[in-house]
């Protein structure tokens, strides 16, 4: 019988889990057994009892790295050299940020499978999306952040001592998170804009409800519905266009990427030192000039930057329990009467496949163009 070992989380400021209790149960109706690192679970309030209760056993990390054919993540472990050879790691191992990872885990002999690369427009993926399921929570919580770090209130309220006027909310990316954080801005009563460079999105934007920025920049779209870096020119005119709208805003939130490259800066100083004091800015793309990981800056005129690049980790019983719904999907699909069964014809399973038999297997990481990030 295979035995799935879930692992503590080693990030810092990291509390999600791999697998839940309830995931445990489902995947021990597949004859699966399972090995979960004792307090793996805590910082999402899942503890070790619970794990039990679900049918799993709970051992040191050792004995789950010992013991285990299949180990679940959410992010690299720290100890990554403890892995040893023929086992399998499943996580978001985010190897197009990352190529040296998966250099080092083919070194070693390690089958990596990285849910970050999963097709997003597969249907039979989508269960097991966790980048989906990601996004949509940190979009849910930068829309909370926003209007806890705001000093007025998002919705229009009409009291005996007058109206107030409802916050204006820029989102500046309206994928999965930037829609979400649409959405709750929205139900929270803001005035709420939307802007991307797709086309596309701009329609996911207008059937919100939200209004939609038209900016002069063309849409890039690649055929996996992702949007590509600009060209420096398009950028350049795209940032100098954001610079005249941003400060328009009472709170913006960035949520710009482009898959395996550097994200496109779209808030500059000018425009953070044109904004008006008590303003907020949630940067969860890394698209804010000066706005780093985990910092909340102020600056000198009253602009809150909050750097929020893995906001999903402090929504995290949320977020474990659909990252653990994901993996179960994947595994239901990998696991073959209990045991794993990698069969890289199968779409799904080459996608998402970054190394095997020591040696990087993943097309787009074997011809991975090393940007500068
Ligand atoms: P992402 O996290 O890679 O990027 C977020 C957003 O930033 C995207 O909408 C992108 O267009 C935008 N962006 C990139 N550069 C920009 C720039 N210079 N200015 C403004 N916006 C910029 O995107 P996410 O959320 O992972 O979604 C990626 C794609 O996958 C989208 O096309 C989305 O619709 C699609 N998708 C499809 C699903 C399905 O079919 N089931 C599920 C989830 C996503």
């Amino acid at each position: 019988m295979t035995t799935v070992g879930v692992l503590r989380e080693t990030a810092s400021r990291e509390r999600r889990v791999a697998l839940t209790p309830d995931g445990v149960s489902r995947l021990r109706a597949a004859n699966v057994r399972l090995l979960v690192e004792s307090g793996a679970g805590r910082a999402a309030w899942f503890d070790d009892g619970d794990y039990l209760a679900a049918g799993a056993e709970v051992g040191s990390r050792e004995q789950v790295y010992a013991g285990s054919d299949v180990l679940l993540v959410v992010r690299p472990p720290g100890d990554v050299a403890a892995l040893g050879a023929g086992r399998v790691l499943i996580g978001l191992l985010d190897p197009l940020g990352d190529p040296a990872l998966a250099e080092s885990l083919a070194a070693q002999g390690v089958t990596a499978i990285s849910v970050d690369l999963l097709p997003r427009t597969l249907s039979r993926a989508q269960p097991m999306d966790a980048l989906t399921s990601q996004a949509n929570v940190a979009g849910y919580k930068a829309a909370l952040l926003a209007a806890e770090a705001y000093g007025g209130f998002f919705p229009m309220l009409m009291t005996a001592a007058g109206t107030t006027r409802p916050a204006r909310v820029l989102v500046l990316g309206a994928g999965v998170a930037g829609l979400q954080a649409i959405a709750t801005a929205r139900r929270l009563g803001a005035l709420v804009t939307g802007y991307d460079v797709r086309e596309a999105a701009r329609a996911d934007i207008a059937s919100t409800g939200a209004a939609v920025l038209e900016l002069a920049t063309a849409a890039q779209a690649s055929a996996d519905g992702y949007a590509q870096r600009l060209a420096d020119d398009a950028a350049a005119a795209q940032l100098a266009a954001l610079d005249e709208v941003v400060p328009r805003f009472d709170v913006v939130i960035t949520t710009a990427r482009v898959p395996g490259g550097r994200s496109p800066l779209l808030v500059s100083e000018a425009a953070l030192a044109a904004m008006r004091p008590g303003s907020v800015v949630i940067d969860l793309g890394g698209n804010v000039a000066g706005s780093a990981e985990d910092t909340r800056t102020v600056t000198g005129r009253g602009i809150t930057v909050i750097g929020a690049p893995n906001l999903a980790a402090t929504v995290p019983v949320a977020a474990s329990t659909a990252y653990a719904r994901n993996l179960v999907a994947l595994l239901g699909s990998l696991l073959r009467e209990g045991r794993p069964h990698l069969d890289d014809t199968d779409e799904v399973l080459a996608a998402v496949l970054v190394c095997r038999d020591g040696a990087v297997v993943h097309p787009r990481l074997r011809h991975h163009e090393r940007e500068i990030r």
